[in-house]
C-alpha cells in the first residue's frame, strides 16, 4: 500500500476537521496519483470532501464503527483486518491522522507533500525522518503557490512493511 499526504514542518496535517491549505497543483497530483486505484480513509476525512461524497473514479474504502454509515459508492469497513483483506495492493492511504497511523506499517512508499510553513493544528502524520524505517527516496526542487514554498517528497520502506 502507498500513503499520500501534505504536511507542514512540524508534520501537522489538519486542524477542526479539515486541510491545513489547498493548494492547486497538490490537488491534481494527488488525482494524477490516485485516480484508478483504490483510496483508503477515515469517516471524517470524507466529512471533508465536497458534499461529503466519495472520490470519482476510485475505489473508495472507508473505516467507520458506526454500524448505520453506508455512504453511496463507497464500501465501508469496521475494523482494519477486514479492511485490509479488501484492499488492493496498490491502495493509497489518504487519511485522516487515525488512519495514517493504524496502516502506516503496512506501506511500503509514501508521497509528501511538505509545505514550509506551520499552523495551529490538531492532527499530525508520523514523523518519517525521525523513523529509521522510512528513507528519502525523491525530492522535488522548491514549488510556490501565493507565497507558501512546497515540495513533493517520496519516501521509501527501508525494512520489509508489516
Ligand atoms: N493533510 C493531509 O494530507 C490530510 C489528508 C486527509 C485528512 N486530513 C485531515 O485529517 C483530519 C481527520 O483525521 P482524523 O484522524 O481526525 O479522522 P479520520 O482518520 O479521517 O477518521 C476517523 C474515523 O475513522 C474511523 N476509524 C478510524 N480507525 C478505525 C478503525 N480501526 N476501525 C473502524 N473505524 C475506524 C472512525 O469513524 P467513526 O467515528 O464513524 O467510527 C473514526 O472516527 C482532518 O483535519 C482532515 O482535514 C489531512
Amino acid at each position: 500500500m502507498y500513503v499520500i499526504a501534505a504536511v507542514d514542518e512540524h508534520w501537522a496535517i489538519g486542524r477542526d476537521g479539515d486541510q491545513l491549505c489547498y493548494i492547486p497543483a497538490d490537488l491534481k497530483r494527488f488525482q494524477a496519483l490516485t485516480s484508478g486505484h483504490a483510496v483508503i480513509l477515515g469517516r471524517k476525512t470524507l466529512a471533508t470532501f465536497p458534499g461529503g461524497r466519495p472520490l470519482k473514479n476510485r475505489r473508495n474504502l472507508i473505516l467507520s464503527r458506526d454500524p448505520s454509515f453506508a455512504p453511496e459508492g463507497a464500501e465501508v469497513f469496521r475494523d482494519l483486518d477486514s479492511l485490509r483483506s479488501a484492499a488492493p495492493a496498490d491502495a493509497f492511504v489518504i487519511g485522516g491522522g487515525s488512519v495514517y497511523r493504524a496502516l502506516l506499517p503496512f506501506c511500503d512508499r509514501a508521497y509528501l507533500t511538505k509545505l514550509a510553513r506551520t499552523w495551529p493544528a490538531d492532527v499530525f502524520f508520523p514523523n518519517l525522518d525521525a523513523d529509521p524505517a522510512w528513507r528519502v527516496a525523491e525530492e522535488s526542487a522548491p514549488l510556490e503557490h501565493q507565497g507558501l514554498v512546497f515540495r513533493y517528497v517520496t519516501y521509501e520502506r527501508v525494512s520489509p512493511c508489516m
